[in-house]
């Protein structure tokens, strides 16, 4: 059997890894890969957005089954495009995918079929506003600009006397969220994300939401269209700094399990969101097939959604595949072929702690080009370093990307695992690394 990981981040070697545990023995081919994806099967260069090179090496290559890792190349259609040539492909519809790629559209969803979320309210330059904006664009001194989607943004942060969150609408890579602690700051995001574009046309629209307090947790599930199956719970850790400070990154660690959701929680939780938001889907004519991941505030009225993404979370899946002693292949052909009903999975009972290894300057940057000295030369039985931004050249490994490394260690204990993640980190060392000491420490705020 060959196997296509669509992605080249540590998500996707994680899954790379799973495959090659697999007892159907898939011959793994990435596109483009990393150097650790690399280690593992074939990588093949290349944009992993480009849908027609991905079909063009699905043919070449004879592959029986693709897995889309990151959102973008769902986003744009890839899993549409393979469906339309009958290739099996795992992971949503861009028309599902659009839970993730246009929060508005999301949030809209969301109240139509009350499931529970933060208050917000939706700004851009609609085509009416746009139109309206023309007809008023007589006077020099009065730029049409100033009669967009902005100037009505800002005069409702300037009626909120609150803490205030601001969401590029469209896929920013997990930066386009900005936490504010009072209106004044909330107004010089949107000055950033509307007038100054910093985003370009994702964060042109955007969503100005009431503020959630509580334990923020991550739940991803299987979903083949109508049935649920829950992965074991995952908490992911946003900040970049120490102690939650510092702005949001894509994620800097994680533990699976979690142990933040309790069983009635959970149940509200699949009760209250996850079964309404499948059969929204299904009542919207879009059907929902791949990874569900629910972000989730657990505050005092409840759990409440912060956003959907439509694929496995990074670095969630660098702790949570380590820890699936199932086959994946079995769990995802079981999501393709709608047999979600009659699958079992199989934990491993250790604990599982990742603390990633990001470049000089992530998030606001990333510094290539260092070379990554200490890397384990054999595999570990406990441990796994997956790689994210990372190529090889010559016998080298050299950085290339904000997050370039996942230390993920098994342990009987979160404490042990803990342990065992950071002293492999401590091996490890590349030029301006940077990382966070408290992942798995306490229980995150
Ligand atoms: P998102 O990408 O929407 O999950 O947002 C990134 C992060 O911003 C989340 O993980 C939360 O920490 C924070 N966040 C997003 N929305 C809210 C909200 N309404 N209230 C409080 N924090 C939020
Ligand atoms: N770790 C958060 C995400 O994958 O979006």
């Amino acid at each position: 059997m060959n196997v296509l990981v669509v992605g080249s981040g540590g998500r996707e070697h994680a899954i790379c890894h799973a495959l090659a545990r697999s007892r159907r023995r898939p011959r793994i081919f990435a596109l483009p890969g990393n150097a650790g994806t690399e280690a593992l099967g074939t990588n093949v260069p290349g944009d992993p957005c480009d849908i027609d090179l991905a079909l063009s090496v699905a043919r070449r290559e004879r592959i029986d089954l693709t897995i889309v890792g990151p959102e973008d190349p769902l986003a744009a259609g890839m899993v549409d495009a393979f469906e339309g040539q009958k290739r099996r492909i795992f992971g949503p519809s861009a028309a599902a995918a659009q839970l993730e790629a246009d929060k508005a559209w999301a949030k809209q969803l969301m109240k139509k079929y009350d499931v529970p979320t933060a208050e917000a309210r939706v700004f851009g330059p609609t085509e009416q506003e746009r139109l309206r904006a023309a007809q008023l664009d007589t006077d020099e001194r009065w730029p049409s600009k100033l009669a967009t989607g902005y100037d009505q943004a800002c005069e409702f942060v300037r009626s909120r006397d609150e803490a205030l969150v601001v969401k590029a609408t469209g896929l920013a890579k997990g930066k386009g969220v900005f936490v504010c602690d009072e209106p004044a700051q909330a107004l010089l995001v949107l000055e950033r994300l509307m007038r100054h574009k910093e985003f370009g046309p994702v964060g042109e629209t955007v969503l100005v939401e009431e503020r959630l307090n509580g334990r923020e947790v991550s739940l991803l599930a299987l979903v083949d269209g109508h049935t649920i199956y829950l992965l074991e719970p995952a908490q992911d850790y946003k900040r970049v700094f120490d102690g939650d400070q510092g702005p949001n990154t894509g994620g800097m660690g994680a533990y699976c399990p979690s142990t933040a959701i309790d069983d009635a929680t959970l149940a509200q939780i699949q009760r209250q969101i996850l079964v309404p938001i499948v059969d929204a889907m299904v009542r919207e004519g879009v059907r929902y097939r791949g990874v569900l991941y629910a972000g989730l505030m657990l505050t005092l009225g409840g759990p409440r959604v912060l956003e959907f993404n439509c694929r496995f979370g990074d670095p969630e899946a660098q702790v949570i595949l380590p820890r699936l002693r199932s086959d994946l292949i079995d769990a995802l052909e079981a999501v393709i072929d709608g047999r979600l009903d009659q699958l079992a999975l199989d934990w491993d009972p250790r604990h599982a702690v990742g603390v990633v290894l990001a470049s000089a300057g992530y998030p606001a940057s990333s510094r290539s080009g260092d070379e990554i000295r200490g890397l384990p030369r054999e595999a570990l039985d406990d441990a796994t370093v997956f790689h994210s931004g990372t190529k090889r050249r010559g016998d080298a490994v050299l950085t290339a990307g904000g997050r370039v490394l996942c230390v993920s260690a098994l342990g009987p204990s979160r404490d042990s695992a803990r342990r065992r993640a950071y002293e492999i980190v401590d091996g490890i060392a590349f030029g301006g690394m940077q990382y966070r000491h408290d992942i798995a420490a306490d229980e995150p705020a």
